[in-house]
């Protein structure tokens, strides 16, 4: 067909599923943790807390994802936070601390075929019994992942489907090999192994190594750039990309997300795509902050967004399904963009399509090597058992970088298909599905509260009998475990406090402070208040409370702020660090071990003052800088202590 007069080109695709089908799609999923990207949403009020989890995995209304890998807390750093481990100890065990089972639970009950996956990043400290290896005594480690498997069926009926190795760092054979054995004798064979959520290598040692290939069922790999080796397609494994996306969810955010959930498939033969993280739920100033679907960070407000990474999700979980199957006919469009097409093996058809330019689809790693994209008409012809359908839904997404005026997850007109064909005329930057899959909703709710920063005025006395989550609101732990607590062998006015409870070093995945520390507020305070009871348990033990804690996360060895200490053994200090060293006011206290000491830091310009029981213990040291940041509490090492009756007053 003569096309010169045409300023478009226009090309033929085939949709056909006679000349043979490509591989098993698995699904597409969020990742909560890695860690602590949940902590806050749990402490939204209703009915914003379940309108959130009804944006994310309620079938047919918004992202309606079909997997949720969480973190299995290990008591340490893993990025935006510490989660806690559901044995701190070697006798310990708890399967009711922090938000993942609530998580799992909530997902599950708006999508009972939702797919649950766990991975550990680090582990509670007795697991690397004083190294930071976590694969000296791999049976141990393997009873203590196959107890966490157990104790999700037993105490919340969770079905584990598939169990990772220990996030982006070094597998081990022997260690695989042995959690599969520990599985398949708890009766656990359904557990399905992914190995080894860093990169390629894996597939080598699955080559050559057939104890090894046996055990491991899944490869999966991070932010493999839409790319796969030579080596991962021998092995005839499934391919995930069991981690990707880590890129603010703007619309780039989003544009980065079409691209890949596209082209993972096309250009990697990946058949499952999961977002890091799930929903960006922790205080925006710490690492990554944004990095998910959408953005529930203010409890406190009610206020959260439904970001477009939400539609773009909706696009392909809306209408396939786990267990539909890839068409060979997938790839490249001639003047740039991508579509895949799936089926369900009954007759049904989607079709995604994605036109996203390059730099309007950037994800945060790796880097995208350059190509273009242009307006362009594409003919796709209906074969196969496709020839008999007549019509097919159309769903739309259009980004308009420069007016701003996104179409997000719009149903357009259904499309008529004549002579086995239809054209799609597709500009820059537009994401489309064509499905005869009829259904399909942009779910909406009223819109939440508006944003408004972390009250100035806070107070929490821990009161709380029968805590539904162990966390007390808006802590957000970066090293060590804080956790409400009953002091039964203190039943006065302190019978209800919060007690850190990390006390050995955990078989780190980051940077992990020497102290512990849990930060709340807002990373905008300047000049406050910060009071708070504190009851030092170690003998050779101390604890701080601080105001304006510039950072936390990965970076929460570095923090700078002003720390008020106290120690058992009667002396006070007052640092410009987390680590202790620069040192501003130092003296004695009268503290000491088992005993409730009130303290109360004051930070005012460039000056800080202390006092304790009420009573002036320091003042005007001199504070340059952080100007602004968190307040905080924490431990002079891993150790027991209490906190109660936390105050803040906050001026600005
Ligand atoms: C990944 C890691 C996540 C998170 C993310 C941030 O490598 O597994 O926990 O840190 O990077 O981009
Ligand atoms: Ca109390």
């Amino acid at each position: 067909l003569a096309s010169w007069f045409c300023v478009c080109s226009a090309e033929d695709y085939f949709l056909d599923d006679l000349i043979g089908l490509g591989r098993r799609f698995d699904g597409i999923g969020g990742l909560s943790g890695g860690g602590a990207t949940s902590r806050l949403l749990i402490n939204y009020k209703e009915p914003y807390r379940s309108q959130i989890l009804d944006y994310l995995f309620k079938p047919n209304f918004g992202a309606s994802l079909h997997i949720l890998k969480v973190e299995i807390g290990g008591d340490a750093q893993t990025t935006d936070g510490t989660e806690p481990s559901h044995m701190h100890s070697e006798k310990d065990e708890n399967y009711f601390r922090g938000y993942e089972w609530w998580l799992m639970k909530e997902a599950k009950k708006r999508n009972p075929n939702i797919t649950l996956i766990g991975l550990p990043w680090a582990f509670p400290g007795w697991i690397g019994n004083g190294t930071n290896w976590p694969y000296t005594f791999p049976d141990i480690t393997a009873n203590y992942v196959v107890s966490w498997v157990i104790g999700a069926k037993h105490y919340h009926d969770l079905d584990i489907e598939y169990i990772g190795i220990w996030n982006e760092r070094d597998f081990n054979a022997k260690y695989i090999t042995v959690l599969r054995d520990a599985l398949d004798r708890a009766g656990l064979k359904d557990v399905s192994i992914i190995a080894a959520d860093g990169n390629w290598d894996i597939s080598n040692a699955l080559l050559t190594d057939p104890y090894l290939n046996e055990a491991v069922g899944v490869i999966g790999v991070h932010y493999p750039g839409t790319t796969t080796v030579k080596e991962a397609l021998l092995t005839g494994k499934r391919l995930w990309s069991s981690e990707d996306y880590s890129t603010f969810n703007n619309d780039i955010g989003a544009g980065c997300w079409a691209r890949i959930l596209n082209q993972n498939y096309i250009n990697g033969r990946m058949t499952s795509t999961i977002s890091w993280n799930l929903i960006a739920s922790y205080y925006e100033d710490l690492s990554f902050g944004g990095d998910g679907l959408m953005t529930a960070e203010e409890p406190w407000s009610g206020n959260y967004v439904v970001e477009s990474p939400i539609w773009i999700t909706a696009h392909t979980t809306q209408f396939t399904q786990p267990g539909w199957t890839y068409l060979d006919t997938v790839g490249h469009l001639a003047q740039g963009g991508s579509y895949v097409a799936l089926t369900d093996g009954k007759g049904n058809l989607t079709v995604v399509i994605e036109t996203m330019s390059h730099n309007h689809s950037q994800c945060i790693r790796p880097a995208l090597p350059p190509y273009s994209v242009s307006p362009q008409t594409a003919t796709f012809r209906l074969k196969g058992s496709f020839a008999a359908l007549t019509e097919l839904q159309q769903w739309y997404t259009k980004f308009d970088f420069e007016t701003k005026k996104d179409v997000l997850f719009k149903k357009t007109n259904s499309i008529k298909i004549q002579n086995g064909y239809f054209n799609l005329t597709l500009d820059v930057d537009e994401v489309y599905t064509i499905t005869s899959v009829s259904g399909g909703q942009k779910g909406l709710y009223p819109d939440p509260p508006i944003s408004a920063p972390f009250p100035r005025k806070y107070f929490d006395d821990f009161n709380v009998r029968n805590p539904p989550f162990s966390e007390a609101p808006y802590f957000a732990d970066q090293t060590g475990v804080f956790e409400y607590f009953n002091n039964l062998t203190d039943p006065g006015p302190h019978a209800f406090t919060l007690r850190q409870v990390v006390t050995q070093r955990p078989v780190t995945w980051a940077y992990d402070a020497d102290q512990t520390i849990s930060v709340v507020g807002d990373h905008n305070w300047q000049d406050l208040t910060v009071s708070c009871d504190i009851y030092i348990e170690n003998m050779n033990g101390g604890v701080f409370i601080a105001a304006r804690v510039d950072q936390a996360g990965e970076s929460v060895k570095n923090a700078m702020g002003v720390f008020f200490w106290v120690f058992a053994n009667g002396t006070y200090k007052v640092t410009n660090d987390i680590g202790g060293k620069k040192v501003l006011a130092e003296g004695l206290s009268g503290t000491q071990p088992g005993i409730w000491h009130t303290l109360t830091l004051t930070v005012k310009g460039y000056f800080a003052f202390g006092m304790m029981n009420g009573y002036p213990l320091w003042k005007n040291a001199v504070v340059l800088q952080p100007k602004n940041g968190w307040a905080a509490i924490g431990t002079h090492t891993y150790e027991f202590a209490q906190f109660d009756n936390f105050l803040v007053n906050a001026e600005t």
